[in-house]
């Protein structure tokens, strides 16, 4: 049988994603960001996000079909983000494809934003080992997730108490006066910073700490804090080097965590996903301590990593493949869908 032709809708924050794929290949991949509009609140406008939705749905439907060279009759179901996120923002993309969906006649199958990110990595690198083991890092999330099923079953292992790994680079972006969003920021200024230069805390890595959790909350207070003394004595402020150090304690926590799980649940590969699985020192120190580890690494182009409709439109299609029951038309759009 040929494989399944999906469209996906991502609305759960500020990006307005439409992806087309067939089976594990990615045909389109439509983005229209709001991201500007929010840069002066110095963070998403949840109001803000809704409306800008609105206005570019269609026209970001319409481009990801010519983009792919569809038909929208063809297609064999539309996938949507269901949850988690923005209430107001999933909303838009919910209902848009509900329309879609009766209009055309197509099965509707609303699937989670996090599993999502874990599933687009088959665009990339061909279909997923069962169980799945990802870390899944991102603006709202920082969590091992192990999968036996990415359509059905995804637990777990350890997740953040407080902020996101994502947070904290918005969060100590702002300290340093870098902007909305911080991640990408942080990133460009580190190249030129040293990130030995000051040895900022790594949470939770006690002998008597959970093993599978993160802490971010004690980083961010302790790199504004350094920030402050600096300007308090009148001195300037190397933000390159607080970036850099601030980064790879970041990456330090994060891939050593991810070895450790890998390791105790013997998985043989380790699928990072999530806005912050675009960071560079995150993906060579996990090129680096996996390839030690003789782990696998499986992360997708930064790209994919970032919201986008191509990871529902993955997820949608290994729904169809696996003959999953289609939601009905009155699918909720939930705000706070657990994984
Ligand atoms: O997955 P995503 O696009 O949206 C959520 O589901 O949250 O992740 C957004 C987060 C933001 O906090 C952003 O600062 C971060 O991903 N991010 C990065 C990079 N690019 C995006 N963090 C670190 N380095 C990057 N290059
Ligand atoms: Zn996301």
């Amino acid at each position: 049988a040929d494989e399944p032709l999906v469209l996906g809708i991502e609305t759960s924050c500020d990006e307005t994603g439409v992806g087309i794929v067939r089976g594990h290949t990615l045909l389109a991949d439509a983005v229209a960001s709001s991201v500007d509009e929010h840069a002066r609140f110095g963070g998403v406008v949840p109001e803000v996000a809704s409306r800008a939705h609105l206005e570019a749905m269609v026209p970001t439907v319409r481009r990801a079909l010519d983009e792919a060279g569809v038909k929208a009759s063809d297609l064999d179901g539309i996938s949507v983000t269901a949850g988690p996120g923005l209430a107001g923002a999933l909303l838009v993309g919910v209902s848009a494809a509900k329309a879609y969906a009766y209009a055309l006649g197509k099965p509707l199958y609303g699937v989670n934003h996090l599993a999502s990110h874990i599933c687009v990595d088959q665009l990339e690198h061909g279909p997923l080992p069962e169980p799945t083991m990802a870390l899944l890092v991102s603006g709202g999330h920082s969590s091992l997730l192990l999968s036996p099923d990415i359509t059905s079953d995804v637990r777990p292992l350890g997740a953040t108490i407080d902020d996101a790994a994502g947070e904290a680079f918005d969060k100590v972006a702002r300290v340093l006066g870098l902007g909305f969003p911080g991640g990408p920021a942080i990133d460009r200024q580190a190249r030129e910073g040293d990130p030995e230069a000051i040895l900022f805390p790594r949470g939770l890595t006690g002998p008597r700490d959970p093993a599978f959790d993160f802490s971010f909350s004690g980083l961010k207070t302790a790199v504004a804090r350094w920030v402050e003394a600096r300007r308090r004595d009148g001195e300037p402020v190397p933000v390159a080097d607080v970036a850099a150090s601030f980064q790879e304690a970041v990456a330090d926590v994060l891939t050593r965590k991810a070895v450790k799980a890998c390791k105790e649940q013997g998985a043989g590969h380790l699928m990072i996903g999530g806005g912050v699985a675009a960071n560079s020192r995150l993906r060579a120190m996990a090129e680096r301590r996996c390839e030690d580890a003789g782990i696998v690494l499986r992360v997708p182009r930064p790209k994919l990593c970032t919201d986008n409709g191509a990871m529902v439109a993955a997820l949608g299609a290994e729904m169809v493949a696996r003959g999953r029951t289609p939601s009905a038309l009155d699918l909720p759009a939930d705000s706070s869908l657990p994984v």
